[in-house]
């Protein structure tokens, strides 16, 4: 599928559309709640853990379909303020998982000129954790593709809190006034600051809900579920969600 869509776009210029995804209505901004990695495992018989590590190899596939689709941004919740009430067995394995990924991918995200990026809170992250990702960020800063934006000891409600309470501090050290507050300057003070909002927003294993991500910046945001779980995730069904987001109409308001 991938390899068929690459081919089309350096080959077919002239062509419109592979597998009904068209080229021009691509989502600049797609994130990702991947979910159900423990209820795969469990299908399986198979420890919590084995989900976690089979769902990592699906981020792989995912980010070059990102990349050779033209998106801009693909932001992936990889763990949330809450997900620290599991098991420290499991918790310590999910901090794991950025080294493990990097250590691996690492160059070939380099050389595919991904920009990796952070959001969450570096605070309660252990120092192997952040220095994988650091390392990641510095190696990848001039990098022009796709950005994949990692939501790491991410919570959205966080998120508006802190900003909420730097901007006060501007305002109360006289560099800002109550006036000047709108919403292009909330922006700035969230963790995406430069990023655009997302265009599209996926959740995998069936579960209808945001679980306190990026709340602010989903106000317009296209929403597709599925029950498929994230281990079983395909490029085929990322080109599903893009198809459907691309037969949505988007009226932000107006008719
Ligand atoms: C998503 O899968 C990964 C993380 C939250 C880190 P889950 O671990 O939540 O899997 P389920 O929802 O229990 O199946
Ligand atoms: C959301 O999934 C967080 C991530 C995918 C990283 P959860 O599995 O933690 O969400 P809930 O608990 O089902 O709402
Ligand atoms: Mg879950």
């Amino acid at each position: 599928m991938l390899e068929k869509f690459s081919n089309w776009i350096s080959k077919n210029e002239q062509e419109r559309k592979v597998e009904d995804v068209t080229i021009e209505n691509v989502p600049k901004h797609v994130a990702i709640i991947m979910d159900g990695n423990g209820r795969w495992a469990k299908k399986r018989g198979l420890p919590r853990i084995a989900g976690h590590r089979e769902g990592m190899s699906v981020i792989n596939k995912i980010v070059k379909q990102a990349n050779s689709l033209g998106i801009e941004v693909l932001t992936l919740y990889a763990f949330s303020t809450e997900n620290w009430k599991r098991p420290k067995n499991e918790v310590d394995f999910l901090m794991r998982l950025p080294e493990r990924y990097l250590s691996v991918e690492l160059p070939k995200l380099i050389e595919e000129n991904v920009k990796v990026r952070l959001m969450g809170s570096k605070d309660s992250l252990p120092a192997h954790t952040i220095a994988a990702v650091d390392n990641a960020i510095e190696k990848t800063k001039q990098n022009t593709g796709l950005v994949l934006n990692f939501a790491l000891n991410y919570g959205s409600r966080d998120e508006i809190v802190l900003a909420v309470q730097n901007i006060a501090k501007e305002v109360s050290a006289g560099k800002l006034t109550a006036d000047e507050i709108n919403d292009t300057l909330v922006d700035q003070y969230l963790m995406t600051n430069e990023l655009r909002d997302p265009d599209l927003l996926i959740r995998t294993s069936g579960e209808i809900r945001l679980s306190n991500f990026m709340l602010w910046q989903l106000a317009y945001t296209e929403f597709w579920f599925t029950d498929v779980l994230w281990p079983d995730f395909t490029e085929q069904h990322f080109l599903e969600a893009i198809n459907v987001y691309q037969q949505r109409t988007r009226r932000y308001g107006g008719i």
